[in-house]
């Protein structure tokens, strides 16, 4: 563990743990169900595992609705089942990152209980409760899960306010208590070994001091931007003193989430890394993932996201999350999706900066449209029938062809996708050309090319025609991807001489050479090359 840049180099697998692995067969996914599959993340070659959120949380949201951060939710297992998990996966060389909601608590945690019993209690001011405005709303803010973001409350005659669900009141950063109490959260973690934390919406911590109304825009959920209650110039103190604390601990990581919506704005994003050294290690733009399938715009967001990096920063990628629909189907649903995926995973895989990838998204996992007595999603169910939700993307994993997907031996909490007869890892792990393995190589060659890590990027071919082309050169290592985005035989002239191999490829094999990157592509194909000498 002495590598202090370990999230540098490595990928990261993101686990919705309701849906990995259930032990006990209560249809939940659990940590002991993730202890079982420790052998799995080795074989995958995965570097570090993002966990949501498993505190004592009255899932209201899932868990980012915590009523104490230093506890274990039953639902997943126990304190012991965790420090397990640290120890277990560490002693496979791979780092754990909690995922942590500090922007709010559950209205069930103490200190919110404490807050709201008295207009005098000493923890008053640790969450933002303010008088009505001409009777009504102090200010025109919403919430992001539909409605205004101000609860009145009857016993001491204010509204508190809550960026998400009524049951998320948000916490006062502005409180140095408060502050430091978060940051003893944080420290009871770290002391334990955990390796990272992922930041539940860090741009919304600091609101603004006057409680100005947001402008108008044309926006439909919000009808408003978000100039007030989001991205305050004084978040940024915040994330300086959690990057000192985590930085006063060895090999530690923070990663934010902190996109603009509607996208785009990576500048914003980019800002919380700071000089690039006393803020985020990471931050999840998440432009990447809210592009339509077209390699022009997918260059254009790439190019943008490296050239707003502070000296020093280090960009992530993604492709699919928790919170969105997965890529699988998301661009397109017909039978090319697999053929998108393999393209789509080679991008992720061999750019630069960390990629993550959600579970399910190695197997090729699609969104499932889940019926409306079915869903469970709190987003979901207000915003129905013109939003789903978040629930067909946390659709259970499908390990096996056997019942349930072998996920659980139990009732699922959600239904399974109905394609897990084929799309499964136990089925998959079988086929050495399935998506699977393609995922696997391609994290194995990220983890032994140093020019996929530590090498620059400079493209090629920048999207038009449909093809994305680029460089990672490190020392003597020199890398060449190519990716065709469309349906169509393309032509590359690149015209670098030179002698050349192919590493990983969706059409070719290894023993292909070229003494000059000038080649017809095959639909989609996907395909990286080593440079292995100069022309004699
Ligand atoms: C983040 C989480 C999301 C959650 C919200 C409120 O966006 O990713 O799942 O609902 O924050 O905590």
């Amino acid at each position: 563990m002495s590598d202090g840049t370990w999230w540098k180099h490595g990928t990261v697998y993101h686990v919705y743990v309701r849906s990995f692995y259930d032990s006990n067969g209560d249809g939940v996914g659990d940590i002991p169900g993730m202890l079982e599959k420790m052998d799995y993340f080795s074989w995958l070659g995965v570097d570090a595992i993002l966990l949501s959120p498993v505190n004592t949380s009255p899932m209201h949201d899932f868990g980012y609705d915590i009523c104490d951060y230093r506890g274990i939710d039953p639902v997943f297992g126990t304190f012991e089942d965790f420090a397990r998990l640290i120890d277990e996966a560490h002693a496979r060389n791979i780092r754990i990152i909690m995922d942590v909601a500090l922007n709010h608590t559950s209205y069930l945690h103490p200190w919110f209980i404490e807050s709201s019993s008295s207009r005098d209690n000493p923890k008053r001011d640790w969450y933002i409760w303010r008088d009505p405005v001409k009777g009504g709303v102090p200010n025109n803010w919403r919430s992001a899960f539909l409605g205004s973001a101000w609860e009145w409350h009857q016993p001491t005659e204010q509204y508190y306010l809550h960026t998400f669900l009524k049951e998320q009141p948000d916490v006062n950063w502005r409180n140095p208590d408060l502050a430091e109490a978060m940051l003893n959260e944080l420290r009871f973690w770290l002391d334990r070994g955990v390796d990272g934390f992922r930041l539940d919406v860090a741009n919304y911590f600091v609101k603004d001091k006057l409680f100005r109304n947001n402008p108008f825009s044309f926006n439909p959920i919000s009808n408003q931007v978000e100039k007030y209650n989001k991205n305050r110039p004084e978040t940024h103190a915040v994330m300086r003193n959690l990057r000192q604390l985590v930085d006063s601990y060895d090999s530690r990581m923070l990663v934010g989430e902190v996109f603009s919506y509607p996208p785009g704005d990576s500048e914003l994003s980019a800002s919380y890394l700071g000089t690039g050294n006393d803020e985020l290690h990471l931050a999840f733009d998440f432009s990447l993932l809210y592009r339509k399938w077209n390699a022009r715009k997918f260059y254009k967001c790439i190019k943008n996201w490296y050239a707003v990096l502070p000296d020093g920063g280090w960009p992530c990628n993604v492709l699919s999350n928790h919170d969105q629909p997965r890529s699988f189907n998301r661009y397109k649903d017909d039978q090319d999706s697999e053929k998108r995926a393999r393209v789509a995973a080679m991008l992720l895989l061999t750019l630069w900066g960390t990629p993550f990838v959600y579970y399910g998204e190695e197997i090729g996992m699609k969104n499932f449209r889940i019926s409306r007595s079915e869903l469970t999603d709190p987003a979901g169910k207000k915003f129905w029938p013109l939003y789903a939700g978040r629930d067909c993307a946390r659709t259970p994993m499908q390990w096996s062809p056997d019942d349930n997907a072998g996920f659980t031996s139990g009732k699922m909490w959600l239904p399974v996708s109905m394609d897990y007869k084929q799309v499964n890892v136990e089925t998959m792990k079988d086929d050495p050309h399935s998506l699977l393995h393609f995922y696997k190589k391609l994290i194995e060659i990220r983890k032994h090319k140093k020019a996929m890590t530590h090498g620059k990027w400079k493209a090629r071919s920048k999207g038009h025609h449909g093809v994305i082309s680029y460089m990672r050169k490190y020392e003597d290592e020199t890398l060449y991807v190519v990716l065709n985005f469309t349906d169509q035989r393309k032509r590359v002239n690149d015209g670098k001489q030179g002698q050349w191999k192919v590493l990983l490829s969706t059409h070719r094999s290894s023993f292909e050479h070229f003494a000059e990157l000038s080649f017809e592509l095959y639909p989609y194909e996907a395909t990286m090359i080593e440079k292995i000498g100069e022309l004699k």
